[in-house]
């Protein structure tokens, strides 16, 4: 870990696969800067939607970029489902991941000074973005458990079984988006370590995670 070359961990995989909860829980037991990029793609879809833009709509997808510092990306609505679908069109388009490409490598390779390196969770962040990476974790899960995570994050105890098949088609369009998009689709890196999470909590995929990253530093 020297002043020049920080030590990056990129994390990728697709839809509430918990790549959010294992890059929180890594970034806390290292000390590491923490960018969600998923944020900046719903943050930018957000912008549309309330613009009463189309985020399918390039010239509109392209006037929710040149806002984006005006949005808290800790606000809790950018969370939900129907912000996730417009981040997906959104960031289908080259043109719209280009204007986010040098604030994420900007922040990947200056951690500020009290932090020991930086983690960086989304879609192409070993493939693209970081693919110097010292660590590549490519983290995925069967889609029907996915879909039980993000219902329950959505609606804790009150959802419906009308609203978790929703969730479901929502989730398998956007998984099926991202990944056959022309531009960074999302892919493992040939050199990133996969880890399942269909069968296994929070708890377990932290700490194989923590041995994979701490045998490489
Ligand atoms: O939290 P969740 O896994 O549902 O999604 P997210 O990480 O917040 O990302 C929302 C959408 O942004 C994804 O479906 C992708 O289309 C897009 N995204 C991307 O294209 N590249 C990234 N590095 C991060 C997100």
């Amino acid at each position: 870990m020297t002043a020049n070359k920080p030590f990056i961990i990129a994390i990728d995989g697709p839809a509430a696969s918990g790549k959010g909860t294992l890059a929180r829980r890594l970034a806390e037991h290292y000390n590491f800067a923490l960018l969600d990029t998923g944020a900046l793609y719903r943050a930018v879809g957000w912008n549309v939607i309330r613009a009463g833009g189309d985020p399918e709509n390039e010239s509109d997808a392209l006037k929710g970029t040149k806002i984006l510092s005006e949005v808290n990306l800790n606000n809790p609505e950018l969370r939900t489902e129907p912000i996730g679908a417009a981040a997906s069109k959104v960031a289908s388009m080259p043109a719209v991941r280009r204007t986010l490409v040098d604030f994420q490598r900007h922040f990947a390779h200056n951690p500020p000074t009290d932090k020991d390196g930086t983690i960086l969770d989304g879609r192409d962040i070993g493939t693209v973005i970081c693919p110097d990476a010292q660590v590549k974790i490519f983290i995925t899960a069967e889609v029907e458990t996915r879909a039980k995570r993000r219902f329950i994050e959505e609606y804790s105890e009150d959802g419906t079984a009308k609203e978790y098949s929703r969730i479901l088609e929502d989730l398998k369009v956007r998984d099926e988006r991202d990944m056959n998009r022309a531009a960074s689709p999302l892919k493992k890196a040939e050199n990133a370590h996969l880890i399942n999470t269909t069968n296994s909590d929070i708890e377990a995929v932290f700490e194989a995670a923590v041995k994979f990253v701490s045998s490489k530093m």
